[in-house]
C-alpha cells in the first residue's frame, strides 16, 4: 500500500500533535503545518523518534494569513506529488480576548477557523484530486449546541473592517459562530467536491484535555476553569484516534458531508425550534443531533462570502506572499 500523504494543521500540540503521532505510527507521510517553527521543530523530533518514522515534515503555516496559506500551498504542491488527507485542526479561541483582526483585516476567529481552511482547501484541490481516496476533515466543536436556540444567529457584519464600537464583542460567541460556519461549509463542500471523489466530513469535539501550554495562552481568569474541565476531558489521543479512523477506515471511504460525534456515530440534523424542556435537555446532554440552521439561507451566504473574500484578497496578497516568503 502506498504511504498516505497527510497534512495536519496545528500539529504541534493537543489533538493535532497526537494525530500526527498516530498517522506517523501507521507509517504515513505526515506534514505538520504549524506557525511556531522553533517549538514545532522539537515536537517534530519527538514524533519522529516515538513513531520511528522519519517522514514527518514540518512546513510553516499561519492559517489566519492568506499570504502564508498561499506560500504553504505553493511549497506543498511543488514538493509533494499529491495529497490524500487534509485535516483542518488548528483553531483560534482565546476566552476574554478583545476584537482582533488577521493580517488581511478579517476578524481573527473567522480568519483562522473558517476562511483560512476554506482558502487552503481551495488551493490544494488539484493535489487532492490526484489521490485515489482523498479525505478532508474539519475539527468541529460541541459549542455549536448554542445554535439549538433559534435566537442564535450569525453576525457576519463583524467579520470585516473595524470593530463596530456600538456592538459588544465576545470571542466566545465568535468561536461558536465560526464552528457552526465550518460545519455548514463541510456540508456545502461535500456537495461541491463530490464529482471529484473528495470526501469532506467534520468531527464534533466535546472536549479534550488541554496542555499546560494551551492553558497558559488563555486569559488568567479562565485558567482555573480550564484546569477543572481537564479533570473530566479525555486525553487528546482519543480524538486523534477518531481523526485517524474517519480519514483512513474503509467503512468511511464513501461517507461525505457528515458530522460525527465522539463515538463516531453520524449525527442527525435537528430543526431549530423552541423545544419543550425535555427535548432541550436531551439536545444539550446528547450528541446524536446538531442544529441544522437550514431554516435560513446561511449556508449559501457563507459560501458566497468565502468565495468573495478569497477572490478579493487573492489579488492583493501576491505582494504579501512575496514578503512572507522573504522573511
Ligand atoms: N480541546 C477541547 O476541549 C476542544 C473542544 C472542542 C473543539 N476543539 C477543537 O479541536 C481542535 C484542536 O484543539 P486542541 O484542544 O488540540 O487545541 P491546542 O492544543 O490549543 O492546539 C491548537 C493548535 O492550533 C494552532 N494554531 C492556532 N492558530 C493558528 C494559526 N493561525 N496558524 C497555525 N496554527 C494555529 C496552535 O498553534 P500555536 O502553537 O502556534 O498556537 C496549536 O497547534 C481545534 O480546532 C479546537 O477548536 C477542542
Amino acid at each position: 500500500m502506498k504511504k498516505r500523504i497527510v497534512i495536519i494543521t496545528g500539529a504541534n500540540s493537543g489533538i493535532g500533535k497526537e494525530a500526527a503521532l498516530r498517522f506517523a505510527k501507521a507509517g504515513d507521510h505526515v506534514i505538520m503545518a504549524c506557525r511556531n517553527m522553533e517549538f514545532s521543530r522539537k515536537v517534530q523530533t519527538g514524533i519522529i523518534a516515538a513513531a520511528n518514522n522519519d517522514q514527518v515534515d514540518l512546513l510553516e503555516l499561519d492559517v489566519s494569513s492568506f499570504a502564508s496559506i498561499r506560500c504553504f500551498c505553493d511549497t506543498f504542491s511543488s514538493w509533494y506529488e499529491r495529497l490524500d488527507i487534509l485535516i483542518h485542526n488548528a483553531a483560534y479561541f482565546s476566552h476574554g480576548e478583545r476584537y482582533r483582526q488577521s493580517p488581511d483585516g478579517i476578524e481573527l476567529t473567522f480568519a483562522t477557523n473558517v476562511f483560512g481552511p476554506y482558502l487552503m482547501t481551495s488551493l490544494l484541490l488539484d493535489q487532492l484530486k490526484k489521490s485515489a481516496d482523498p479525505r478532508i476533515l474539519h475539527a468541529g466543536s460541541n459549542i455549536i449546541k448554542h445554535f439549538f436556540d433559534p435566537k442564535q444567529s450569525f453576525d457576519l457584519d463583524l467579520l470585516q473592517g473595524r470593530e463596530d464600537s456600538n456592538k459588544s464583542f465576545s470571542v466566545y460567541q465568535m468561536y461558536c459562530q465560526s464552528k457552526m460556519a465550518l460545519t455548514l461549509l463541510t456540508f456545502k463542500m461535500a456537495e461541491a467536491f463530490a464529482d471529484d471523489g473528495i470526501k469532506v466530513n467534520a468531527l464534533q469535539i466535546n472536549g479534550a484535555k488541554m496542555s499546560k501550554r494551551t492553558i497558559q495562552k488563555v486569559k488568567p481568569w479562565w485558567r482555573p476553569i480550564a484546569r477543572v474541565q481537564n479533570i473530566f476531558f479525555r486525553p487528546p489521543s482519543y480524538m486523534a484516534e477518531n481523526y485517524f479512523q474517519i480519514c483512513t477506515a474503509d467503512n468511511y471511504k464513501h461517507v461525505t458531508g457528515k458530522l460525527f460525534n465522539d463515538k463516531l456515530e453520524i449525527m442527525q440534523p435537528s430543526p431549530r425550534e423552541y423545544p419543550g424542556f425535555f427535548k432541550q435537555l436531551k439536545q444539550l446532554l446528547g450528541s446524536s443531533t446538531y442544529p441544522a440552521c437550514e431554516n435560513t439561507n446561511i449556508r449559501e451566504e457563507l459560501w458566497q462570502l468565502c468565495t468573495k473574500l478569497i477572490e478579493s484578497h487573492l489579488h492583493t496578497s501576491i505582494d504579501d506572499q512575496k514578503n512572507w516568503s522573504d522573511q
